[in-house]
């Protein structure tokens, strides 16, 4: 990655953010700004793809979503972080890519195919939610992100970006959009705290970055570990235990980490005493973010200029970008 890369990454504000984020991709953006140009996206309009009956929870979103950002070291001077629906240029590159995207191809994307069935959507999926990947490439694309930090169930929002950009280029005999390149995370999954491959907030198994600290010992204490290790001397599993899979994230005492395996796997170590070691670790990690997101919570002032400011240039870019479009398209009646 160098200084010309440019970054879009963002998230749906569908609810606070929490620690498998932090590890997933907030950490890696905190440090991606010093090298790259960074746009941050709040895809609210997204986000009412699925949520268009509940605006109430989407708006709230958008404000907890940007306390966590700015709570964690996302610099509002080296990144620029906008609103999604403030942005005109995303409807109308989303309008123009739905016809190079044909009806087979939204109905084929595995990501999407899953989200219908995890909502239980089979039976009335909104003709908007198949077509986000469509306006996700309008948002890749007006920003010209060479670079795309992603899951790897954003892989296939890629790929379509791609395929819409090779036949946009190509129909209209152009080089004006840019293809990205997915960038898979540091490989780090946190699992939720019951012990289930992935944490979220739907699944009621996350750790906020704003959780009062009583909530989080809470958390942890009850959090999943080798569910046959009922006795303290008798020897434990590591293998899928949470709070071994945390400390390995967390405690940068690697040589403790490594102590307190073997003590476990011999027996005589409890579960408990394993859970406080991972309490105080994640309460010192917590506590500088929670106080952060209190104070910039207080300045709800400061948000908005931030979000105001960052969105108004977001859009100078976008609307460059439409402009060139629709001039390849011969859309520029007057010009
Ligand atoms: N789809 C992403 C998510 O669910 C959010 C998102 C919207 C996004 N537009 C984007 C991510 C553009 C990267 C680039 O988290």
């Amino acid at each position: 990655m160098t200084k010309k890369d440019i970054i879009l990454t963002g998230d749906r504000p569908t609810g606070p953010l929490h620690l498998g984020h932090y590890v997933g991709s907030l950490a890696n953006r905190v440090k991606l700004q010093d090298s790259c140009h960074q746009f941050i996206i709040i895809a609210d309009t997204q986000a009412l793809t699925d949520n268009f009956d509940n605006p109430d929870k989407v708006r709230t979103n958008v404000f907890q979503v940007i306390l966590d950002y700015l709570a964690v070291g996302i610099d509002p001077q080296k990144t620029t972080i906008f609103i999604q629906s403030m942005i005109p240029a995303l409807c109308e590159l989303t309008m123009y890519y739905m016809n190079l995207v044909p009806f087979n191809r939204v109905l084929r994307n595995p990501t999407v195919k899953t989200e219908i069935k995890d909502k239980n959507m089979e039976e009335s999926v909104p003709f908007g939610f198949v077509a986000y990947p469509i306006s996700q490439a309008a948002d890749i694309t007006a920003f010209k992100a060479t670079i795309v930090p992603v899951g790897e169930d954003q892989l296939p929002m890629i790929e379509q970006t791609n395929e819409i950009v090779r036949a946009f280029n190509r129909i209209y005999q152009t080089d004006v959009l840019v293809e990205a390149k997915a960038v898979m995370g540091a490989g780090k999954r946190l699992p939720g705290t019951d012990g289930r491959e992935k944490m979220g907030k739907s699944l009621g198994n996350a750790i906020y970055l704003g959780d009062p600290a009583d909530v989080v010992t809470k958390k942890v204490m009850n959090m999943y570990t080798d569910p046959n290790h009922l006795r303290v001397q008798d020897p434990g599993k590591i293998e899928g235990n949470t709070v071994f899979a945390y400390l390995d994230i967390f405690d940068p005492n690697k040589d403790e980490v490594q102590a307190l395996k073997e003590h476990y796997e011999r027996g005589g170590l409890g579960d408990v005493v394993v859970k406080r070691r991972l309490n105080e670790i994640l309460q010192a990690f917590l506590e500088p973010i929670r106080t952060k997101r209190e104070a910039f919570a207080k300045d709800r002032a400061a948000i908005d200029q931030i979000l105001i400011d960052g969105t108004q240039r977001a859009n100078e870019v976008a609307q460059e970008t439409l402009d060139q479009v629709k001039r390849a398209m011969k859309l520029d009646y007057f010009a």
